[in-house]
């Protein structure tokens, strides 16, 4: 008894020890073609031989421990045939009900040794192992798992200068055209990837935070104290009746050197006039990027650290240049509809650049403005600083070109693979093995009582039955005799005297 049962423990600590193996392992879908050729990782964690090896392990262990709780019941069938006289016809039920407790015999046999009946369902139910077991492991699509990783954010931009080259100068050298990019796709320039791959075969979400200092706008609603008439009264060009839809001005500085744009649409459609100021400010961005088939950055939070003063006719700073840069391609924008009357036609007319997110053209030709102008042009200028993290953005100084250095952090993993839930084995097995051991317990408290260790064996049966007793009594036996053993290690099997 006690040998089997500690080879049952060997499937069950194999068991665990595979689910470990696996657990955060990517599920492999490939043929069993190259049966550990490259070694046995890739076959191991093949979704069918999973669940085969699952179901083996614990068919290995119920059985095991099955056969304990049997062997136990031996002792206590010999116990019962000793302790109180029995009928021919319930051992014969006791016999049955070993190999099936649900029985037609299970009547009788209850009747006879209510213990046996529940030994033989405690080994029956062993069954139960490989249907509850075996669920321990699942192929989660959503395991999360985090590690160390380095990625690229931006320094400190305040202490990069532009250019510092006597060969050239800033003015030559502008970013409009990653902001112009910016503007009329409506999204930022996609991040960085610097998340190693190698963690799973399938496909992977990656995602990490960090936090910059960056420039970006802080936009007033102006609209209340602006002069509306003055913007939307149609004015006459070349003989048609024009009216204005966008247009966005520098106001010249004046000692204070903050860079400002003010900004003023019309929805001619909806009769909406919308003024906003906005000055440029350096913002603490705090940003979680995510890379999966696309890459992201959401801007969880941006607030507003100090306003960026400069004058816009000598610039230094990368955030004041970039700012300006963003003013000056706002201001290059021109949309106007022109009237129909005169040679003109009519319609849109606007420069060469798309509008985005800000701005869209309607099916009937119209163009609509953002509801809130003061939120698209903030996340406008935002876009244009969430793209630093493209990596395609540098400083004009070819002494320090780079906007982004390394920096290491705590990358989120999230991907398809196993996921083990130790409780769903340990709490089947653990319920399994104790009460295997409460069989064994019983089971020797049985031979102990008995003096010897008993089988089930036809020559243990016919040594028992195989005395003169017996022989005296054989034309008197039926199948309702009721016979005892004899509380000796032999334990002879006899008719009882009241019986004939
Ligand atoms: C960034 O650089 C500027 C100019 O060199 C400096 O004044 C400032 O303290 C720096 N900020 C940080 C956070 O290091
Ligand atoms: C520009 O470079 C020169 C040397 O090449 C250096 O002395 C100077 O401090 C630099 N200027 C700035 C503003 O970094
Ligand atoms: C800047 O560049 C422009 C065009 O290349 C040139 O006309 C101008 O003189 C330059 N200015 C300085 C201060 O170098
Ligand atoms: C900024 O980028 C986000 C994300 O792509 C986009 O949803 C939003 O409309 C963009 N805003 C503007 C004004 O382009
Ligand atoms: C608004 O602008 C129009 C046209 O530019 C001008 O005629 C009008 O006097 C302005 N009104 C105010 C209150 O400034
Ligand atoms: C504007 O109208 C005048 C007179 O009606 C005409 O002489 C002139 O050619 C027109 N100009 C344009 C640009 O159509
Ligand atoms: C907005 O900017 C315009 C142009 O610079 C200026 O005339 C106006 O006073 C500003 N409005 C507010 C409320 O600051
Ligand atoms: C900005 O610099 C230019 C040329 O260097 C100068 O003429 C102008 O006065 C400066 N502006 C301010 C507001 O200081
Ligand atoms: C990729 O990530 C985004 C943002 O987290 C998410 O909305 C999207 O469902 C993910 N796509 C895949 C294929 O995982
Ligand atoms: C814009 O909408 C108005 C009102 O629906 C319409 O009269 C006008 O023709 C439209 N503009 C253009 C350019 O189609
Ligand atoms: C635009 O959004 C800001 C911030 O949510 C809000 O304070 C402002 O009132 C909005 N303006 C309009 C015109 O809806």
């Amino acid at each position: 008894m006690g040998v089997i049962f500690l080879l049952a423990l060997c499937p069950i600590v194999l068991h665990h020890f595979y689910y470990h193996y696996l657990d955060g392992r990517s599920p492999s879908n490939s043929a069993i073609k190259s049966f550990c050729i490259k070694g046995c990782s890739n076959e191991l964690r093949n979704q069918t031989l999973v669940s085969d090896i699952g179901i083996s392990l614990a068919y290995a262990s119920q059985t095991l421990l099955a056969t304990v709780i049997v062997i136990a019941a031996m002792q206590v069938f010999w116990r019962r045939m000793r302790s109180r006289p029995i009928r021919i016809s319930q051992i014969d039920a006791l016999m049955n009900i070993r190999t099936n407790p649900f029985s037609p015999s299970f009547f009788r046999a209850v009747r006879a040794s209510f213990s046996l009946i529940f030994l033989a369902m405690l080994a029956f139910s062993m069954s139960l192992l490989s249907v509850f077991v075996p669920g321990a492991i699942k192929i989660s699509d959503d395991f999360v798992t985090s590690k160390q990783c380095t990625v690229q954010k931006p320094r400190n931009l305040t202490a990069v200068n532009v250019f510092n080259n006597t060969q050239s100068n800033s003015s030559t050298l502008s970013y409009t055209t990653p902001i112009i990019t910016v503007l009329s796709s409506g999204s930022y320039l996609p991040p960085l990837n610097p998340c190693n791959e190698d963690i799973s075969d399938g496909p992977i979400q990656c995602e990490y935070i960090i936090d910059f200092t960056a420039p970006g706008f802080d936009c007033a609603d102006v609209t209340a104290t602006s002069n509306s008439s003055g913007f939307t009264t149609p004015f006459i060009f070349q003989n048609s009746s024009d009216t204005f839809l966008f247009q966005a001005s520098q106001p010249p500085q004046i000692g204070d050197l903050e860079m400002q744009v003010s900004v003023q649409t019309y929805d001619f459609k909806r009769a909406v006039y919308q003024a906003v100021n906005c000055t440029g400010v350096l913002r603490q961005y705090s940003t979680i990027v995510s890379h999966n088939t696309s890459s992201t950055i959401d801007a969880f939070e941006s607030s507003i650290i100090s306003t960026i003063q400069a004058n816009a006719s000598q610039l230094v700073t990368f955030p004041a240049t970039y700012i300006n840069d963003i003013i000056s391609t706002l201001a290059g924008i021109d949309v106007e509809m022109i009237g129909n009357s005169g040679g003109r036609g009519s319609g849109i007319s606007m420069t060469p650049i798309m509008m985005g997110n800000i701005g869209t053209f309607g099916l009937d030709g119209n163009m609509t403005w953002r509801d809130n102008m003061t939120i698209a042009l903030e996340e406008f200028a935002q876009n244009a600083t969430l793209s630093f993290l493209s990596g395609q953005i540098f400083s004009f100084d070819p002494e320090d070109p780079d906007l982004l250095e390394s920096t290491t952090t705590t990358c989120t993993y999230t991907f398809t693979a196993y996921k083990y839930s130790p409780y769903r084995l340990f709490v089947p097995y653990g319920v399994a093995v104790l009460v295997t051991i409460l069989c064994i317990i019983w089971g020797w408290s049985a031979i102990r009582r008995n003096g010897v260790e008993e089988s089930m064996d036809f020559s243990r049966f016919l040594r028992a039955v195989l005395n003169e007793r017996m022989y005296e009594a054989r034309e008197y036996l039926d199948k309702n005799t009721k016979v005892r053993s004899e509380d000796t290690v032999e334990g002879d099997l006899a008719p009882i005297s009241s019986n004939y």
